[in-house]
């Protein structure tokens, strides 16, 4: 065969395979059209899984009648005019191509109307925009409203991939619960084959977040999770964590939002899983739902046309924000002990799906039912009470039961003074940490695996610093450090995971001057150690706080747990409080 230009409709069809998987990407696409435009209702009918019928209504800024001749064309956006803004993107949608590609595999109607024109507008099409059928006056309210009609009609391969109308609208419903998550201030509603199944009303002053998340996820939810609000200069990491002993009923509740964007992100995933590894343990359940906001120049969401990936300038950064934020928060909710117990009635209203009364497009009813007139004419859909728990002990992770006791209070700056079995201690966190310290490199020594950096650590050195590293490689290959060499650079790619909080290159100053210091020697892996041990100790905090204290006797716990069998008399002593007692009855005054 010869080489020739394939027909537009076919390069769109191709390109659309990208973007339109199925019918809850077309469902997607739209709602993000609309949110873009600045709606604060969406409505969004169903037929048949979306395989029929897909209608999205808003009521956002609308499309003029000049630019609604070009919505179907390719890279046509009203969202960026050159690469450069990309940076600045605020936007879901940005690429000019989530219309186009509908169109090609679809029949489409767009109908819109503009608050300075006095009538909408209506343009249908059928393989995108090489057959524009009709533009024609049409009645509407401001806004738009898309509408796509047999999906993959022309592409039968395509079609063939598709599951039952009932799973493809699981997919839709999850894809609308995703994106209602993310914006609390716009009224959504969902309807299938004519029955309402979901209303999430705008969160207007009377409602919090919470009561939002609660209609969405079920009162359930909200009882059992902790709260997450951390910020670190420009990145802030707020929403909620779900303790293990629940996230088995709610495990698909895995959601990340950078920016109000729902992504996926391996970075991400990874901080998240290390932390419950860190605290409950492997393979236990969990669930979340974070919202990172992050300057937009520190991201770049152009990765996949889906846009669904995301890339960081600063992985690293993020990767330990978002890791730290957690570990703080769950611990912290361990010394708020009255947390769980104020875990109450776990009522669930998340029943309100079951509202028949479907209305027909364009009529006054079924714009109330969609909550397009006022949010308040449909406060009183049921809400049905239907699950009490009374076993609240049950929720309670395991991890918040520490086996040395409860830390009550830190006295001169580095004691832990525990309170076991009405016996009062005092434990030398400095101590506990040496012990911590020295389990951990005793596992680098019994050759257990280094942590890869993220984001290998490059320092530039002059040739004399650059010869002592060589000449000590295989060394430091042995507790954990590996690097590589390139011109003048030193890449350190992992180091033993007790050094991964540590600024790297302080730590290899450090080394440098220990290499330098003992030039003479022949150093072995013990006196490596040692090193490690003394830097390590010597960077301790000198005023302990309750939460640090806590991480580290949980760390002790899990790496050391023949010290809570026998603790050295230089970890722990138990205050003799029958003692004082006597003494203070004996005495005289
Ligand atoms: N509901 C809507 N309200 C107002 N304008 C809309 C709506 N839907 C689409 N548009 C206009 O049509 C343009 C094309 O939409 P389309 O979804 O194809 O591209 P995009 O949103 O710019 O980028 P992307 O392909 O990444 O979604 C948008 O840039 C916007 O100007
Ligand atoms: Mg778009």
């Amino acid at each position: 065969m010869s080489i020739h230009i394939l027909p537009s409709y076919v390069i769109k069809q191709i390109a659309a395979g990208q973007i339109v998987e199925r019918p809850a990407s077309v469902v997607k696409e739209l709602i993000e059209n609309s949110l873009d435009a600045g709606a604060t209702r969406i409505c969004i009918d169903i037929e048949l899984g979306g395989i029929k019928c897909i209608r999205v209504l808003d009521n956002a800024c609308g499309i003029s009648k000049s630019d609604l001749k070009l919505v179907l064309t390719s890279y046509a956006t009203s969202k960026i005019t050159s690469l450069d803004d990309l940076t600045t993107i605020n936007t879901l949608g940005f690429r000019g191509e989530a219309l186009a590609s509908i169109s090609s595999v679809s029949r489409i109607t767009v109908t819109s109307r503009t608050a300075k024109q006095n009538n909408g507008w209506q343009l249908y099409a059928e393989k995108g925009d090489v057959e524009i059928i009709n533009l024609k006056p049409a009645a509407h309210p401001c806004g738009t409203t898309v509408e796509v009609i047999d999906l993959f009609y022309n592409t039968p391969a395509r079609k063939k991939f598709l599951r039952t109308a009932r799973t493809e609208f699981t997919v839709i419903d999850e894809i609308v619960r995703q994106i209602s998550l993310a914006y609390f201030k716009v009224g959504i509603s969902l309807t299938h084959n004519g029955q309402i199944k979901r209303q999430y009303h705008i969160n207007n002053k009377n409602l919090t977040s919470e009561k939002r998340l609660s209609n969405i996820l079920g009162y359930n939810f909200i009882n059992h999770a902790i709260p997450i609000n951390n910020h670190k200069n420009n990145i802030y990491l707020n929403g909620w964590f779900i303790n293990p002993n629940f996230a088995y009923k709610t495990s698909s509740v895995q959601y990340f939002y950078v920016n109000h964007r729902i992504v996926y992100n391996r970075l991400i995933n990874n901080a998240i899983r290390q932390v419950v590894q860190t605290i409950f343990g492997v393979n236990q359940p969990f669930a979340y739902i974070l919202f990172l906001k992050i300057d937009l120049d520190q991201i770049d969401i152009n990765v996949c046309p889906s846009k669904k990936e995301i890339r960081f300038y600063q992985s690293r950064l993020v990767h330990d924000f978002i890791y730290e934020s957690l570990i703080t928060a769950i611990y912290s909710k361990n010394i708020e002990k009255s947390y769980f117990a104020s875990t109450k009635s776990l009522i669930n209203h998340d029943n309100i799906k079951e509202i028949n009364t479907y209305r027909q497009y364009g009529n006054h009813e079924y714009a109330k039912c969609h909550n397009f007139l006022d949010y308040e004419d449909n406060k009183n859909i049921p809400i049905i009470p239907t699950e009490i728990s009374t076993d609240l002990s049950q929720s309670l992770p395991t991890i918040y039961k520490s086996k040395f006791g409860n830390i009550l209070k830190i006295i001169s700056f580095s004691f832990a003074l525990i309170e076991k079995s009405n016996n009062l201690m005092l434990l030398s966190l400095p101590v506990a940490n040496v012990i911590l310290i020295q389990q951990h490199l005793q596992s680098i020594k019994d050759k257990l695996k280094s942590q890869p950096l993220l984001i290998p650590s490059r320092i530039t050195l002059n040739p004399l610093k650059l010869q002592i590293i060589k000449k000590h490689f295989e060394l430091l290959l042995k507790i954990g450090i590996t690097c590589n060499f390139e011109s003048n650079t030193l890449i350190i790619l992992s180091v033993p995971m007790i050094l991964k909080t540590k600024k790297i290159q302080v730590l290899i100053a450090a080394l440098l001057n220990y290499f330098c210091e003992n030039d003479n020697k022949i150093l072995s892996i013990n006196n490596l150690i040692q090193f490690i041990v003394e830097y390590l100790k010597n960077d301790t905090p000198s005023e302990w706080k309750e939460q640090q204290a806590l991480l580290l006797l949980i760390e002790l716990e899990k790496y050391c747990p023949n010290v809570i069998e026998s603790p050295p008399a230089s970890l722990l002593q138990i205050i003799n409080i029958e003692k004082i007692l006597k003494k203070l009855q004996n005495e005289n005054f």
